[in-house]
């Protein structure tokens, strides 16, 4: 049973999908203090939270039991990738849920803070009616700056471009093509958009380069009488220096959904009245919190029951279809790396992943993680998943090569580098999902992977194969398929026998103090 922890509000139907798991227990708890949460996290095996929740060392030091965090939302600022992905615990989120309802926000403090509609309903409240110190400004004619053209600046600038703005936009991370798409003259500096814009609506993430990035200075760059919006996160415009830039007559007005000190703000933009400011709304609306509520429960799911999560913060990013595409390569992958360190004991020292054919165009970085997560895993306590198989590696002194051969041959060959010398496994997938294992430290074979798998090391002379027959047959041992492998090594051949179950330890000891037979192992795959 897994128990999952939903910390901040999500629809109702994500939390419905979540309970219709038959292996989940859902509990719904959003009034807990830090304390509480703190102390009853290690019961839990996801949580899920909006952008309220701390998720950092503290977090992680409680959360033993930890395996999925599903971020209902975006941006990830709240969550120490890091501490995650050391413990191998899967952060998701849901981009794209949300981001029409972000836009639309965006657009709404940048009319309401254009037209002083707060204002102007505040006085009709007070029953006065007076137009005197509310005239705005038209937006038909004006240029827009964007910074940060991502999905949300993107969205923005199609339906402003509807209102007669001309867009410029500053984001040096994204190509060309994407400025031409979207009909927006990209500016090379921050300056150019800061000197060219009649009003700026700032979409980047929250990152150490972000933060703080237009302060007093950057606004004195303005025009005068700039109109300025934050749909974002709080803080990429210094608030302090925003407010100065207001107070002086720089920045005409400015339309707020984040600030830094959420959720007790202290901002001095509170007390301004050219700001319109709320709280944090920008994906509040019913569509928006639908789709992020059915996505992160979907994440979660999958997560949990180690499906492919399209939507992984810490793992190569990969759409769902890409994902499918490299499904059987991951098995073959993992199944490759399972054999070392069931045949073989030297301790790694380098790990070269070697793709040819069509699988040297795939998403190997996947598949890299997938032969360290099978490498790993059977001999390490701790969790070896894809979002930490890198760093186990790196943390005990895997040196980790990945490289592509310009051969048409569909084949994955992981090479392992120990002190004794270098030990080989290969192998296949086809479209049609099978696997095949074409070669064990250096023997040829063409070999379903299966459950239970025995393999055996044995001097190149008849009678070996009539002998380990007998002892299994006399264990009630069913042998499925056998291979035998010859010429690898001097006078020594290797059978592989699939098994219908494990050969226990007694077995293996009758068979390993036969004349002749140099290893005899279980493979679990
Ligand atoms: P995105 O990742 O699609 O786009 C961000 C863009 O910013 C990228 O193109 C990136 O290249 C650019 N960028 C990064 N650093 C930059 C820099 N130094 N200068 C210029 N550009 C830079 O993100 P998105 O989905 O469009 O979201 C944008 C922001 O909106 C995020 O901060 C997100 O958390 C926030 N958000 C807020 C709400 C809300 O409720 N207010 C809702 C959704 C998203
Ligand atoms: C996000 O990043 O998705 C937004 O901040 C919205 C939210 O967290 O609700």
């Amino acid at each position: 049973m897994y128990k999952v922890l939903v910390a901040e509000r999500i629809s109702d139907k994500g939390v419905d999908m979540l309970r219709a798991q038959p292996d989940f227990q859902v509990d719904v708890q959003l009034d807990w203090t830090r304390e509480q949460l703190l102390r009853e996290i290690p019961a839990y095996d996801a949580i899920v939270v909006r952008s309220v929740t701390k998720i950092n060392e503290e977090f992680y030091e409680h959360a033993t039991n930890l395996k999925v965090v599903g971020r209902a939302g975006n941006g990830v600022d709240n969550i120490q990738m890091e501490g995650a992905t050391k413990r191998g615990i899967i952060v998701v989120n849901t981009p794209e849920s949300n981001i029409i309802s972000a836009c639309e926000h965006t657009i709404g403090l940048l009319l309401a803070s254009c037209r002083n509609t707060v204002r102007a309903h505040k006085m009709i409240e007070s029953r006065t009616w007076n137009r005197d110190g509310l005239k705005g400004m038209e937006l038909y004619g004006k240029t827009l700056g964007i910074i940060g053209l991502g999905r949300i600046g993107g969205l923005l600038s199609t339906r402003m471009q509807a209102f007669g703005m001309k867009i410029i936009a500053y984001d040096p991370y994204i190509a060309d093509s994407r400025f031409k798409k979207y009909n927006a003259r990209k500016c090379e500096t921050l300056e150019d958009l800061l000197r060219n814009a009649d009003v700026i609506s700032i979409h980047t993430p929250k990152t150490d380069e972000t933060m703080n990035m237009i302060t007093y200075k950057e606004w004195q760059q303005c025009k005068k009488g700039v109109r300025v919006v934050n749909c974002a996160r709080g803080g990429l415009y210094n608030e302090q220096d925003l407010a100065r830039a207001i107070r002086e007559g720089i920045v005409a007005s400015a339309g707020i959904d984040v600030l830094v000190d959420e959720p007790n703000p202290i901002s001095p933009l509170i007390d301004l009245p050219q700001c319109v400011l709320t709280p944090h709304l920008g994906a509040d609306t019913y569509e928006a919190q639908d789709n992020v509520g059915l996505a992160i429960a979907e994440e979660v799911i999958a997560a949990l029951h180690g499906e492919m999560v399209a939507n992984a913060v810490n793992l190569p990013a990969l759409q769902a279809s890409e994902l499918e595409k490299v499904k059987v390569q991951l098995t073959l992958g993992e199944d490759l790396g399972k054999l070392y360190y069931q045949l073989a004991h030297e301790a790694i020292e380098k790990v070269e992943v070697i793709y040819s054919g069509a699988m040297a165009d795939m998403e190997t970085d996947m598949i890299t993680r997938a032969v360290l997560k099978g490498v790993f895993e059977p001999v390490l306590k701790e969790r070896v998943n894809y979002v930490n198989a890198l760093l186990t590696a790196g943390s005990r002194g895997v040196e980790v090569v990945e490289s592509k051969e310009n051969d048409t041959r569909e084949l994955l060959r992981v090479n392992l580098y120990t002190k004794a010398g270098k030990f080989t496994v290969a192998g296949t997938a086809a479209s049609d999902g099978t696997i095949r294992i074409k070669d064990i430290d250096g023997y040829q074979f063409d070999l379903e992977p299966a459950p239970f798998m025995l393999a055996v090391n044995n001097a190149d002379k008849p009678g070996m194969i009539g002998r380990l027959g007998t002892v299994l047959g006399a264990e009630n041992i069913n042998i499925g398929n056998m291979q035998v492998s010859r010429n690898a090594k001097e006078g020594i051949a290797m059978m592989i026998m699939t098994v219908d179950s494990v050969v226990e330890g007694h077995t293996l000891e009758t068979i390993r103090s036969f004349e002749g037979i140099t290893n005899a192992a279980n493979i679990r795959m």
